[in-house]
């Protein structure tokens, strides 16, 4: 594995790999996660291109930019094990210098869930994966599920702006009580982090109740979903939507799910740490611990 800094050694890498490339982007602290998506790449490609850049674009002036944890060693040291071809840890001024002015906006598809209480997230994560996508020119890009509407954004980036890119996106990793592997549970304690599986298991209630009667109303659904959480004595709930599976455009309240399915989208504070989970509900559950769940 080539491990590179900065854009001109990434190129000389690059030009010493014959064949076609995945490319997963990250901002580090790796977990399962992220390494299931390197599998998945490694599927997809001859080789494989791993960045690890904690953007800051995508960061509101009070979020945890500073505190977001980091490993870079321990990150390389993951990747090699993996198979990744190269590893590519840019500086801040590599990628933004100290004059760049250029933003990239998903209209409409960034001004709900997420995008209401992290204005300008979407901003920084489309301008920083479209400079990624030119710097690496990769064949294949992958992406988490459990980040939905990301990925959702994404898809569109590529499609809007003709990028030659297959996007492809890998399902959540869990821990074994459900919680999803995020590098943020690190700021949880040990009873938060038991209040965290809240989230995973409100998912699993929407689902159950979906099978039980496929004609609940969305409201109701989402009410089933919401009750672990609001349990929870250091919970805040930021969202609960029941949102259409690829357009992620909001079900109708008083409506059943009907044909075109839904994905159950949830965001929540838990202590210090913002934590986010969905789930299609309208597919039976996943392969893993959300089957195994009580
Ligand atoms: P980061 O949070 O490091 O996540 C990198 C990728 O890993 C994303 O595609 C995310 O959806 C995926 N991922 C995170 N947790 C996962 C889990 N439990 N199971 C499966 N995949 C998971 O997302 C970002 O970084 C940034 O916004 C980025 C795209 C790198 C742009 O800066």
């Amino acid at each position: 594995m080539r491990r590179v800094t900065t854009i001109s050694q990434l190129h000389r890498a690059l030009d010493k790999l014959p064949g076609s490339i995945a490319f997963v982007p990250t901002m580090g602290f790796l977990h399962d996660g992220h390494l299931a998506l390197m599998r998945h790449g490694l599927t997809r490609a001859d080789h494989l291109v791993v960045s690890v850049f904690v953007n800051p674009t995508q960061f509101g002036p009070d979020e945890d930019l500073d505190a977001y944890p980091r490993d870079l060693d321990g990150d390389a040291d993951k990747c090699r094990d993996v198979g990744c071809d190269i590893f590519f840890s840019p500086s801040r001024d590599e990628i933004y210098g100290d004059d760049h002015c250029t933003r990239i906006n998903v209209d409409r598809l960034d001004s709900h869930l997420c995008g209401v209480d992290r204005p300008g997230h979407f901003q920084g994560v489309a301008t920083i994966v479209t400079k990624l996508f030119n710097i690496i020119d990769p064949d294949v890009a992958v992406f988490g599920q459990k980040d939905r509407q990301q990925l959702a954004i994404i898809r569109r980036l590529v499609r809007d702006l003709n990028f030659a890119i297959d996007v492809d996106g890998v399902p959540t990793v869990r821990e074994d009580d459900g919680l999803a592997l995020s590098s943020r549970n690190r700021y949880l304690d040990d009873d938060q982090r038991r209040q965290a599986t809240s989230l995973s298991r409100g998912l699993v209630a929407a689902h159950r109740a979906f099978d039980e009667d496929p004609q609940m109303s969305c409201a109701r659904l989402l009410e089933a979903a919401r009750a672990p959480v609001e349990d929870q004595p250091d919970a805040r709930i930021d969202y609960a939507e029941c949102v259409r599976p690829h357009s992620l455009t909001p079900c109708c309240p008083d409506e059943p799910v009907g044909e075109a399915g839904a994905i159950i989208a949830i965001a929540a504070h838990i202590g210090p740490a913002r934590l986010i989970d969905n789930l299609r509900i309208d597919r039976p559950l996943p392969e893993g611990p959300l089957r195994s769940l009580p």
